[in-house]
């Protein structure tokens, strides 16, 4: 069967002061194996027929669900294979529950959903259609917290005790959203952000740490949420005590109002037999910690023996040449492109389990019970939801 080009669509991310499209369009295209085909890019249906055009999608749409429905009734092997969704969190669940219901893939942007009724609907809707569905969590495409993954269900630091996971931002320290900015005022909507503001955008993605890393889950959580920044409706600040499925501990700490943080996300893995410790900032590298022994420091780059074979072929770059967030969140793309080549039988790497649906309930109800946890001054609340 001769290979084609995926053909890509994409909700959201057109106009010019919009963000993550444009991260996750060079994304796409960064390996020569994908094209950009469809977009309905903006909710105004002229400015998203206009924005298509002007970021040279084939086929414009004003409308996600004329963009599905219109995929949908083209013939197979000229319509799309799979959906990206990068709108606000409001605009996430209708189209992705659509394209599913089509039969096409999602690649759909974090957090899920605004409620976890929300995302429990398009679960049941992607299991259903049995569709691939990716949620970026763009740092586990770092090929050194894939690592971490492996390297941990391996046994290399024994039995894990706790995991700390950590993002702090500063860029909220101020009314931003009173100010202009867009990315400021949806994020600090309830109505368009979900009930937590901080912990549905970045405590989103230290969670998700937990999950995707240590293989654990939140069984019962304890938060304290907060609006440092006066007149803000949502928590700008976001902290969590964990109790994990196999009696471990996990802090998830989050903030927009940390300033000079940058995007210094990261994790420590605290096993019986030694730690694992990742940073934003040095993200080519892994460090391992045992009892009285130098520190141990895995770096990326393919031709490291040490890179296991799941691994190798996330990897563009020799040694040295660093390999940044595009890179990692182009590898995202790569694990729905090569489910999909890998379900029609073309040639295709084996896709790492990257963040899926049940992933994205999953902090969903993370989330949620959160939120209930901080209502009630820090009580023991339990996660309804954990695949
Ligand atoms: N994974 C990551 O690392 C990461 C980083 C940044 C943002 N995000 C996520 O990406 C999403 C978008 O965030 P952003 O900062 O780019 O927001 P943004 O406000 O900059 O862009 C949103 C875009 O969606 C469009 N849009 C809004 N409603 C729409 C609709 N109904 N139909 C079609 N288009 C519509 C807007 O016109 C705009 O182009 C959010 O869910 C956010 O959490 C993820």
């Amino acid at each position: 069967m001769k290979r084609c080009k995926m053909r890509v669509g994409m909700v959201g991310g057109g106009g010019g002061n919009s963000f993550f499209g444009a991260p996750h369009r060079r994304a796409i295209l960064m390996d020569n194996s994908a094209e950009l085909t469809a977009g309905a890019l903006r909710s105004d249906p002229a400015a998203a027929l206009a924005s298509a055009e002007e970021l040279f999608f084939e086929r414009g749409y004003g409308h996600w669900g004329d963009l599905v429905a219109g995929e949908a009734a083209r013939p197979e092997g000229d319509r799309i294979d799979y959906l990206t969704i990068v709108t606000p969190n409001d605009a996430h669940a209708g189209p992705a529950e659509a394209a599913a219901g089509a039969g096409i893939g999602v690649l759909c942007e974090k957090p899920l959903t605004t409620t976890l009724d929300e995302a429990r609907r398009l679960h049941a809707a992607v299991q259903a259609a049995d569709v691939p569905f990716v949620v970026a969590h763009t740092y586990t495409g770092y090929p050194m917290v894939m690592l971490a993954r492996q390297l941990v269900r391996d046994g290399l630091i024994g039995e894990v005790r706790k995991v700390e996971a950590w993002y702090p931002q500063g860029w909220l320290a101020t009314r931003r959203e009173a100010e202009g900015s867009k990315q400021a005022s949806w994020r600090t909507d309830p109505a368009q952000a979900g009930a937590s503001g901080c912990g549905g955008d970045i405590g989103s993605h230290a969670y998700e740490f937990i999950r995707f890393v240590a293989s654990l889950r939140a069984v019962r959580v304890s938060a304290r949420m907060k609006s440092v920044v006066p007149g803000r409706a949502l928590d700008d600040d976001f902290g969590v005590f964990a109790e994990l499925d196999n009696g471990a501990i996990g802090v998830v700490s989050a903030s927009q109002i940390t300033i000079g943080a940058e995007n210094d996300n990261g994790f420590r893995v605290i096993g019986t037999a030694g730690t694992l410790r990742w940073r934003h900032t040095h993200f080519a590298q892994l460090e391992h910690y045992v009892v009285d022994r130098p520190v141990a420091i895995y770096r990326a780059g393919v031709d490291y023996g040490y890179i296991p074979g799941s691994i190798r072929p996330y990897l563009r770059m020799p040694q040295g040449h660093p390999e940044g967030f595009h890179e990692a969140l182009a590898n995202l793309h790569r694990t729905i492109e090569w489910t999909i080549r890998g379900r029609r039988g073309e040639e295709a790497p084996k896709p790492f389990d990257h963040p899926g649906i049940v992933d994205g309930v999953a902090v969903m109800a993370f989330l949620e019970a959160s939120v209930a946890s901080a209502r009630e001054a820090g009580a023991w609340v339990d996660v309804p939801f954990n695949g």
